[in-house]
């Protein structure tokens, strides 16, 4: 999850920047966290397959929770509860009317994490014992 944050996180930057030299560090640390990302999968799913059910929908749960916190830091409620703005209205608002910078960033970052999730077999976790 976090690699993939950070993966997101560096592309919505090289896709911000017009300057040459940053856009080529971003390059090289995009690959490096790329790396990263794939390290994880591998050795997750070779520890994963080592695991029962429970010990699945355990991770599963998890991952939905970060995924979840991960969607909630977009709306920063913390902050406008600071400024003094009540979160819950605030984010009634934010919801259905996203800025593009955060529609963007957002659509990077699960478009990262969704699939690694779904080869990790997270996804679905239990989806037999519900049908
Ligand atoms: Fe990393």
């Amino acid at each position: 999850m976090v690699e993939g944050l950070a993966l997101a996180a560096f592309g919505f930057m090289h896709q911000l920047t017009n300057e040459p030299l940053l856009k080529q560090l971003l390059r090289y640390v995009m690959s490096d966290e790329a790396r990263h990302v794939a390290f994880g999968v591998l050795s997750l799913k070779e520890y994963y397959d080592g695991l029962g059910a429970a010990e699945i929908r355990e991770r599963q749960e998890f991952a939905y929770e970060a995924a979840v916190q991960l969607r909630n830091r977009f709306m920063i409620q913390d902050v406008w509860e600071r400024l003094g703005a009540d979160p819950k209205q605030v984010v009634a608002y934010l919801e259905p009317n996203p800025s593009p910078f955060q529609e963007t960033f957002q659509t990077m970052l699960f478009s990262k994490i969704v699939p690694n999730t779904k080869k990790l077999g997270l996804l679905d976790a239990g989806a037999a014992d519900r049908a």
